[in-house]
């Protein structure tokens, strides 16, 4: 399968941490810990190529020119699951503005289904990252992109912490401008697409609603 766009991490923390989020013993408190402290680390390398300028500061010692990050950022929920991703981004990131997109796949196509979008109006200006746990068909990761692009978003990324080669490929087809930074690769889709051996429903073992 071919899926350029998509970067897989290979840091020990991250796939460490996301072999505990799998586990089934696994509960809603430390799930949540862990989808944050993995966004986290997936976070700092989306981040990577924020653009930096140079800003006039004074230390307790003398004047210098700092660094700093001279680009707005927005960052977007794919409704439920992404929400548990979006305080690590925020505590990276600051002053990021937060859009929501809400999506769910259609239990019987499992083609998703927009109920809800709200992103800021100069999002065209803006560095956007996507935040969903579950990269499963690609359908809601293309379907998010595109309803952003259609607002004007023309810089954006996506993050998400488990994938599959089948939602790679589709993503990458559908977005190639698009870059994913993905936690883990898994082996594929079962006959409901869910992510084998992934970790089951993203939203339900993160809010508790299994
Ligand atoms: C899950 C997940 C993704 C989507 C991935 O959401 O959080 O948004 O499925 O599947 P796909 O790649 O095949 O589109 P779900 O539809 O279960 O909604 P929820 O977050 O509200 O539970
Ligand atoms: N959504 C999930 O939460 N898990 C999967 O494995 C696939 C889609």
């Amino acid at each position: 399968m071919n899926y350029p766009n998509v970067h897989v991490m290979t840091h020990p923390l991250i796939q460490h941490k996301i072999s505990m989020l799998r586990k089934i013993e696994t509960g809603t408190k430390d799930f949540h810990e862990l989808v944050h402290e993995i966004t986290l680390l997936i976070g700092y390398e989306a981040s990577r190529e924020l653009p930096l300028e140079e800003e006039e500061i004074q230390t307790p010692l003398m004047k210098m020119r700092g660094p700093v990050v001279n680009q707005k950022v927005c960052i977007v929920p794919i409704l439920r699951a992404g929400l548990g991703m979006v305080d690590a981004m925020r505590s990276l990131i600051p002053a990021a503005r937060v859009g929501h997109i809400g999506l769910y796949r259609d239990p019987e196509t499992h083609l998703p289904v927009e109920y809800y979008c709200k992103v800021p109006p100069d999002i065209a200006n803006q560095s956007v990252i996507v935040l969903d746990p579950m990269l499963a068909t690609g359908g809601s990761a293309a379907a998010a992109v595109s309803a952003l692009k259609s607002r004007g978003a023309r810089d954006i990324k996506m993050i998400n912490v488990i994938g599959a080669p089948e939602g790679a490929e589709y993503f990458s087809k559908a977005h190639p401008d698009v870059n994913v930074y993905l936690g883990c690769m898994d082996q594929g889709l079962n006959e409901h697409c869910y992510i084998l051996p992934g970790l089951g429903d993203a939203g339900d073992r993160l809010f508790g609603t299994l």
